[in-house]
């Protein structure tokens, strides 16, 4: 527990963590090139990022975007926050709050790119609208993406992937799609650059196949 509240005192005094209690918390929607990064990039996000590895991974692949990990638990910021220090990378930051308020901190067309990675499956039928790929979800995503943005989902969970599929095949602003529910074996495998999450290490060493989808909003 002490180890978790020097974590968090630590990301009150980060600059890559924005969080309740600094100002840039509610003021940054529309303004993460101008205030945060001070660039005019485009931004990437990481949904329910965990320990951030995608984020991380990803802005050691690119200087030319910016990227951002969302996720509400504070000592994983920490660990992703804290691995974009280690290695200089001042075009990260993370933000720790609920997904359901990402309309609360993204104008619409901010977000050039989402990832989505091993989001809790949440298999319970009552628990079907706090899946993140729920259509209310998709609407939020849908309005902070910019029109030629793509959405990137990986996951290790069947049952979430063909649930995720038959909410894509329902709706009639979907374009683009391509999927694979083998991902190491598919024609797709390059596009995640091969960085591999905690859960999807976890995951993958139980003999759970890895499952990517990715599309556009029409
Ligand atoms: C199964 S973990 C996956 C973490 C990481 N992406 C990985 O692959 O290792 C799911 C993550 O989603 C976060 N999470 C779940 N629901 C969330 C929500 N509504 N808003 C923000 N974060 C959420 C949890 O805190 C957790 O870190």
């Amino acid at each position: 527990m002490r180890k978790k509240l020097r974590r968090f005192e630590e990301n009150a005094q980060r600059r890559n963590v924005v969080e309740p209690g600094k100002p840039l918390f509610e003021t940054i929607k529309g303004k993460w090139k101008e205030k945060q990064f001070k660039n005019d990039n485009p931004i990437t996000l990481e949904l329910a990022c965990g320990r951030g590895e995608y984020t991380v991974g990803l802005a050691q692949h690119s200087n030319a975007s910016n990227f951002i990990g969302i996720d509400i638990k504070g000592d994983r910021i920490w660990k992703g926050s804290s691995h974009a220090d280690t290695l200089g990378l001042e075009h990260v930051a993370f933000l720790r709050t609920k997904i359901h308020d990402l309309l609360n901190f993204f104008a619409p067309g901010e977000v050039s790119e989402i990832w989505l990675t091993f989001p809790d499956p949440r298999p319970r039928d009552r628990d079907i609208k706090r899946r993140l790929t729920n259509p209310r979800f998709l609407d939020m995503y849908k309005e902070v993406l910019e029109p030629e943005g793509w959405f990137r989902f990986k996951t290790d969970n069947t049952g979430l992937f063909e649930y995720t599929l038959e909410v894509l095949a329902e709706r009639n602003d979907i374009r683009d799609l391509e999927f694979t529910k083998d991902l190491y074996n598919s024609p797709l495998n390059a596009e995640h650059f091969g960085i591999k999450t905690k859960y999807e290490k976890m995951f993958s060493e139980a003999g759970e196949k890895i499952k990517y989808l990715k599309f556009r909003f029409a």
